[in-house]
């Protein structure tokens, strides 16, 4: 199987609700919610794109030559690249329901693991989401972050974290973006935004905040305990007008320092645009919407293609900067 047969295949089975288009830039699906646009006119999407293609990488190869390792080491384990595939939920409410939350969710992790990245899964209302990504966990050694919706029951946000641990995973999210999340219908009720005393930081797991996009923000995920942010508007999906994610990482690594991991999150598509993530700021890149493609043209086989794919361009980026490690990619390889 070769990473184009993936695409053709997705390309035949996911229509109408995802057009797997040449570049999957959030213009084609603008708006579509339920579905996989981004919200209203697009523009927390679409800022991404253009603040991401005015980023410059500095080329230099005058240099003796040491190979090139991409491996990260977080949370206790390495990973082959540092990349992190999203969580994406709704597979017959977003998608058309060719793959089911449960497949798709197996199929990310099965596949992250062959390729050496760390994948996420979400939560919804009914709780199928979340016992699939447990189980997904439990199969493979701890290797799945379930992402928490801030459940305005506090109690079940805290419930389900302490069963994660308990189940040995890797690490727990809670995506505090969704706190008024249209997307979710009648559940949207359910949540609500989690104050620092309410978020579940004592839990023996790291914890990250998804959907981090201020100082500010970053210094009360830092003061609730958690380990890391992501930098995030849930791909555009919850505010219309945010600026780019990737344009705010330098004001919140200089907030926080080096106490938080920073994941950087949106409309970033190839190893250039993870490199340019890191160059920012960012310790990894979270990709979302290609992976569900990956995995509905290929199942865990194409998931690990792409995520393969995408390592060995950054790879070949850190070639052409003189960039021996993930270390070396410094905020003086790019330009704006
Ligand atoms: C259809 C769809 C469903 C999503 N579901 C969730 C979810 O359940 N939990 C969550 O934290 N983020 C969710 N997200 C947001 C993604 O995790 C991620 O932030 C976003 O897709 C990143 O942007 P990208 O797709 O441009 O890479 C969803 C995104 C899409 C498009």
């Amino acid at each position: 199987m070769t990473l184009d047969e993936v695409w053709s295949r997705a390309r035949e089975i996911m229509r109408p609700n995802c057009r797997v288009c040449k570049v999957c830039n959030g213009a084609a699906c603008r708006g579509e919610i339920p579905g996989l646009g981004a919200m209203g006119d697009g523009s927390s999407w679409t800022n991404c794109v253009e603040f991401l293609s005015r980023v410059k990488i500095n080329m230099d190869t005058v240099y003796e030559s040491r190979g090139q390792d991409a491996s990260l080491e977080i949370f206790g384990r390495r990973f082959r690249y540092p990349i992190f595939a999203a969580p994406i939920g709704g597979m017959s409410h977003n998608y058309n329901g060719a793959m089911t939350d449960r497949d798709w969710t197996f199929a990310l992790v099965r596949g992250a693991k062959a390729a050496g990245i760390l994948p996420f899964s979400g939560d919804n209302a009914n709780g199928e989401q979340y016992a699939c990504g447990l189980d997904a966990a439990r199969e493979n050694e701890g290797l799945n972050v379930v992402t928490l919706k801030p459940w305005a029951d506090n109690g079940k946000l805290i419930s389900r974290a302490k069963e994660l641990e308990a189940a040995g995973c890797i690490a727990f999210a809670c995506d505090v973006d969704a706190a008024g999340f249209a997307n979710m219908g009648s559940a949207v009720s359910q949540l609500a935004p989690k104050s620092e005393a309410e978020l579940p930081g004592s839990v023996k797991i790291p914890f990250l905040l998804k959907g981090v996009m201020t100082p500010a923000g970053a210094e009360k995920a830092a003061r609730a305990g958690c380990a890391g942010i992501i930098v995030s508007t849930h791909g555009g999906r919850v505010i219309q007008s945010a600026p780019s994610t990737c344009e705010v990482i330098p004001e919140l690594r200089a907030a926080v320092g080096n106490d938080l991991k920073i994941i950087a999150d949106g409309a970033l598509r190839t190893g250039t645009d993870i490199f340019k993530a890191l160059a920012l700021g960012a310790d990894a890149a979270m990709i979302g919407r290609p992976f569900v493609v990956a995995a509905h043209g290929g199942g865990a086989e194409g998931v690990r293609l792409y995520a393969e794919s995408l390592g060995e361009q950054l790879k070949n980026v850190m070639l052409m900067t003189n960039c021996a490690a993930l270390a070396d990619i410094t905020a003086d390889k790019i330009r704006l």
